[in-house]
């Protein structure tokens, strides 16, 4: 049977404070830190064309500046890097499970690998073309490797990647839209786990967006048992309550009762 994995993701963490934050996360009982890697550009033409646009648009989210961002990159935000990683690896033993949300992840094998990235989860959408390749060179750098699905996805899309010769060892069926935390979980997303599980009994699923004690039974129940959940566990008064709440969850699942 799969195990569960309770990834906080440290998108909800108090940046400035990395190292203690992930130190906290283990402590409270996290057996994963969930690391979101979102850039913005990724040619000096990107940059300039940001530039650019910060100068018209005071507010990047404005209409327009969204329409430039969504047009150039996977998603509207900027978060960590391979540098942040690198440093926090210094700091932790801990699984680091990062989660690429760019247009180019073939990329960030090289550096993430030499920064100390544990799980190197790619969009299908941004692999159309190479993810054979992009799955060897992710085990060639000793990480595991995993592929990522939006909400518009359909699921049938990461089924060729699962039966190649090397598949993925993880999906990751995003359950709001890749970007920011804080977001309303899509149910509807449930379908795609569960058709997932039946296929693939002892592959890892996990889940991310708006995971948390309210909605973590729908998914869990579904087939997952990796979840990712960031401002429900850092907006806890009591964080360890609530890994262990999601952790049961799980287990009771996979139990087969719901007590
Ligand atoms: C969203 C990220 C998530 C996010 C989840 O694009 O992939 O990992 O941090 O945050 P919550 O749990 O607050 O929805
Ligand atoms: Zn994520």
């Amino acid at each position: 049977m799969v195990k569960p994995k309770i990834a906080p993701s440290m998108l909800s963490s108090d940046f400035a404070n990395l190292a203690a934050e992930a130190d906290r996360m283990l402590r409270y009982g996290a057996d994963w830190l969930h690391m979101d890697i979102m850039v913005t550009f990724s040619s000096p033409e990107y940059l300039h064309l940001l530039i650019l646009c910060s100068t018209y648009f005071e507010n990047p989210m404005s209409a327009k500046g969204y329409m430039y961002d969504i047009s150039y990159h996977f998603v509207p935000n900027l978060t960590i890097g391979a540098p942040v990683i690198e440093s926090l690896r210094k700091h932790t033993a801990a699984y680091l499970d990062c989660h690429l949300m760019v247009t180019n992840p073939l990329d960030y094998v090289e550096p993430l690998g030499k920064a100390g990235a544990s799980g190197f989860t790619f969009h299908v959408e941004a692999a159309k073309e190479n993810w054979q390749e992009l799955i060897q060179r992710i085990k060639s750098k000793g990480m595991r490797p995993g592929v990522a699905l939006k909400p518009g996805t359909p699921i049938e899309e990461v089924y060729p990647l699962l039966e190649a010769k090397d598949p993925p060892e993880m999906v990751l069926v995003m359950t709001v839209q890749p970007g920011f935390g804080g977001q309303k979980f899509m149910p509807e997303m449930m379908d795609k786990v569960r058709a997932v599980r039946n296929k693939y009994p002892s592959l890892d699923i996990e889940v991310d967006g708006g995971l948390g004690p309210s909605t973590v039974d729908l998914a869990s129940s579904a087939g997952a048992n990796c979840i990712v959940a960031g401002s429900s566990v850092f907006g806890a008064s009591y964080p360890a309550q609530v890994i262990s709440q999601l952790r049961k969850s799980v287990q009771d699942a996979q139990a087969g009762s719901k007590n």
